[in-house]
């Protein structure tokens, strides 16, 4: 069975109606072809589809057919018998002066009409000519019925260039579809199974089940895949210029730990704000921590209550209960610590060190739009012999240079563990003021040489908040909607890539 598209433009119809029908054919084709895919992937039919052009009649030409053209037009307005004329300016207030100019030189040219002899203000019909037939007429009555003319043969096609050249016509693609039965044809419809389930396995259904065919040419469902987070995709970069410039990750697992770790070992007095429980998340379960060396222990004891090395101490007597406290890490320089023992008691002995974290740490702090109770800390420590001051600070500005920090100042501050100390400041464009971007020292001899560092040995260290720059790249003003339970899923998975500088 042939089924052909129709695209005949009945007579009554203007062009735009033409243009609409048109469309909804497209529409409709394009539906069908669908449906005949469906069927042909069941193999219950198979069809091919032919194109054919087809015209239809402009508007200019849908009028000529209902009205006739403009030359038969000029022949009929004139008296039969072709004795009588009839004048220009009459025939133009009846015809329209449009349809009178081209009518009257087509009617000259097929000897229809002719000037008067006595009058040339008058056109008159030509003697004997009875009846005209009117082709143009015909032409594009047949073409709004079939979409051609004279059954698509030679002569036909002429005329329709002709029409065409005359802007009458307008050419039409037509689909085909041939169809025919498929060796599953039927007249109903049976629903496929699209999986080979273990019930069809285990009752050997699957043998007489039919199944939907493969379409390779399906585009697939897009996978639901994870996105970083936004500090995920900072601290990556991150993570670059670290090992860029040769540094080591330090394992910063231990979310939970010592207050010997997290503040003693860093020369921290016991005494300190920064262990006040207003400061700190203390751990109630287990109340103390276990495998504090106690070697060193008792050197930390001895810098802590006497001093050693040099030093004269803080001069109180150290609690071995308050060093046992676990506690939330509140810097991740508790890391730092425990690695920078661990590499001047390695095997082999203390080597040069270049060692660096990107991991959480927990603050008791009230909330705030740029404050939280967690957040992460981006730190490197630098350990070798005879490392300066210089050395921090032209190292801090390599460091801040490769995220694309360049204007950098340095102010003096206070730590526990560093002397001196240095804040780092940069100068935002954006804000028009120096913004303290992280903090800095060279550590004290009093937290180094109880660990076993060799003499000559000195660490430069440094610390800042991966929220900050992560805030400031993605221009968030609110903490809260980066972090926590009130961001947004979409935000995330819509999260640009980061790229220092
Ligand atoms: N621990 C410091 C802080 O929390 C950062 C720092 C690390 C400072 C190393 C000096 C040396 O801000």
């Amino acid at each position: 069975t042939l089924y052909k598209t129709d695209s005949s433009a009945s007579a009554g119809q203007d062009a735009k109606a033409v243009d609409e029908a048109f469309r909804r054919r497209a529409d409709w084709q394009l539906g069908l072809q669908g449906i005949l895919n469906s069927l042909k992937s069941r193999e219950m039919i198979t069809y091919t589809v032919l194109n054919e052009i087809s015209h239809v009649p402009s508007s200019e030409g849908h009028l000529i057919a209902q009205e006739g053209s403009p030359e038969a037009r000029v022949w009929s307005a004139l008296p039969a018998g072709g004795k009588e004329g009839k004048d220009m300016d009459e025939l133009r207030k009846a015809l329209g002066a449009d349809v009178l100019k081209f009518g009257q030189g087509k009617a000259f040219a097929k000897k229809w009409v002719r000037k008067d002899p006595t009058n040339d203000k008058k056109l008159v019909r030509v003697e004997g000519l009875d009846s005209i037939r009117d082709e143009t007429q015909d032409d594009l009555r047949e073409i709004s019925k079939s979409g051609q003319i004279d059954g698509g043969s030679k002569a036909g096609e002429k005329k329709l260039l002709e029409l065409k050249k005359r802007n009458l016509i307008t050419p039409r693609k037509l689909l085909y579809f041939d169809v025919a039965k498929g060796p599953n044809f039927s007249l109903t419809l049976e629903k496929l199974e699209t999986d080979l389930t273990s019930e069809m396995l285990v009752s050997g259904s699957w043998k007489t089940a039919n199944f939907k065919q493969y379409n390779f040419d399906a585009e697939g469902a897009v996978p639901a895949a994870g996105a970083l987070h936004p500090l995920l995709k900072v601290r990556e970069e991150f993570r670059n210029i670290f090992f860029e410039m040769g540094f080591a990750e330090m394992p910063t697992n231990r979310f939970v730990d010592s207050s010997f770790w997290c503040f003693d070992a860093l020369y921290v007095p016991q005494q300190h704000a920064a262990r006040d429980v207003q400061d700190t998340f203390f751990v109630k379960d287990p109340q103390a921590a276990k495998n504090i060396p106690e070697d060193y222990l008792k050197r930390v004891v001895e810098a802590h209550e006497n001093g050693s090395f040099g030093s004269t101490g803080y001069r109180y007597k150290f609690s071995r209960a308050v060093t046992e406290k676990l506690v939330l890490r509140t810097h991740t320089t508790a890391v730092s610590a425990a690695m920078l023992y661990s590499i001047a008691n390695q095997p082999g002995g203390f080597k040069p060190a270049k060692l660096f974290s990107i991991d959480r740490v927990f603050r008791n702090e009230a909330v705030d739009a740029t404050h939280l109770a967690e957040f992460h800390q981006v730190e490197g420590v630098v350990a070798d012999y005879d490392i300066t001051l210089g050395d921090l600070i032209g190292f801090m500005q390599i460091f801040f240079s490769k995220m694309g920090v360049t204007n950098l100042r340095f102010k003096p501050a206070y730590n526990p563990y560093t002397e001196p100390s240095l804040e780092i400041f940069s100068y935002h464009a954006g804000l028009k003021k120096w913004v303290e971007i992280g903090n800095s020292g060279m550590f004290r001899p009093e937290m180094l040489r109880p660990m076993g560092l060799p003499e000559g040995v000195n660490v430069l260290g440094w610390g800042l908040s991966l929220e900050r720059p992560t805030m400031i790249r993605y221009g968030i003003n609110n903490i809260r909607d980066l972090l926590g339970h009130k961001i947004s899923i979409d935000s995330v998975q819509k999260a640009a890539a980061v790229r220092f500088p």
